[in-house]
């Protein structure tokens, strides 16, 4: 089974061809970064104009990569939500075509989804039950999966995304967008003792997240130390440390909190700052010490990506889960 996965929900326009649910025989990714980059964040006007250009001309070189062609498609799987509405119109709606023009089912998929399946790529055969943690510029969200395709919602964010926080933090620091792998690549180098964030929301009792107080923790820091931190920029490194440990302390913690209480066998670490290199060594060493399975998919599959789309739309191809044809995006759609 040939499938091609499109992913237009935010600033990258992605286009994958997948074979038999397992290989990933092309993987494109356009990313809007320099188109974005000058305003400190995504606008989403460009972000959509910019997806209408590329799209087409990126699934054609996508499908070439593969050796395969356009009729020799059997599904077209597309992210239907959650996004920005303008952005998901324009994959939707070419999907739409391709598939009415092939007599192909369109197989619509949730992007959160979408980041959990980009694990099941590089692995095949995850233990159940597991806690899959989701960890993206517009969400960090904690489920509990029972098996594959089935997610209960166990806490989430009740302010920003965790690469929400990172990105505005880095912005403050004057350090670029998007500031994820920026603050990750700097914190190497700094002392992450060297200058205390707190640790918002680690006694709620729940798997809730909070982080918009490490901003302004974060904006007092900068405030107090501004006139150092400009004459002498070594102190960035400290800072982004700093900051990046109390991100990624919160989100263990709370992961591992699941993991016990539920009972899990499994993490599952996904989204784009999956690809975040502490959060990564960090979920990989407790899960050695709780005796329980990581899966982490490539950096390449955490961030916004086609693969994770097509794999997704594997679990809809067999389930017969096909979108009629005036199906609309859907930019709050929630992951049932
Ligand atoms: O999943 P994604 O590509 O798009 C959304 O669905 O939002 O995630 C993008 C987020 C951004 O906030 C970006 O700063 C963050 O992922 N990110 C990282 C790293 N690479 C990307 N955060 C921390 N460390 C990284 N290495
Ligand atoms: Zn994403």
């Amino acid at each position: 089974m040939v499938i091609l996965g499109i992913e237009t929900s935010c600033d990258e326009t992605a286009a994958a061809v997948l074979r038999n649910g397992k290989e990933v025989l092309a993987d494109l990714v356009s990313s809007q970064v320099d188109l974005h980059k000058k305003y400190g964040g995504v606008v989403p006007e460009l972000a959509c104009r910019r997806h209408i250009e590329v799209i087409g001309p990126l699934v054609q070189e996508a499908l070439e990569k593969s050796g395969y062609t356009l009729s020799q498609l059997e599904a077209i799987a597309v992210t239907v939500g959650p996004g920005l509405i303008g952005a998901l119109l324009v994959g939707v709606s070419f999907g739409k075509s391709l598939s009415y023009a092939l007599k192909i089912p369109l197989l619509p998929v949730h992007h959160l989804e979408g980041h959990i399946a980009a694990a099941f790529i590089e692995h095949p055969n995850i233990v159940f039950p597991s806690v899959a943690l989701v960890v993206s510029g517009g969400h960090t969200n904690l489920y509990y999966m029972s098996q594959k395709g089935q997610y209960r919602l166990l806490g989430k964010t009740i302010d920003d995304a965790a690469g929400e926080a990172l990105d505005k933090g880095a912005r403050m620091l004057g350090l670029g967008y998007p500031g994820g792998p920026v603050i990750d690549r700097l914190a190497e180098k700094g002392n992450p003792d060297k200058i205390p964030f707190p640790r918002p929301y680690r006694f709620s009792g729940n798997y809730d997240f909070s982080f918009s107080g490490l901003k302004t923790a974060l904006m007092q820091v900068v405030s107090q130390n501004d006139r150092d931190l400009r004459q002498d920029s070594s102190g960035y490194p400290d800072v982004a440390a700093g900051y990046q440990t109390a991100i990624v302390e919160c989100l263990v913690e709370k992961t591992l909190l699941a993991v016990e209480k539920e009972g899990a066998k499994g993490i599952l670490l996904v989204g784009g700052v999956a690809a975040n290199t502490l959060l990564r060594r960090k979920i990989r060493e407790e899960g050695k010490r709780l005796g329980v399975e990581t899966y982490i998919p490539s950096s390449r599959y955490c961030t916004d990506n086609g693969a994770m789309i097509a794999m997704a739309g594997v679990l809809h191809y067999k389930q017969g889960h096909f979108a009629p044809l005036h199906v609309n995006p859907d930019p709050n759609l929630e992951l049932l």
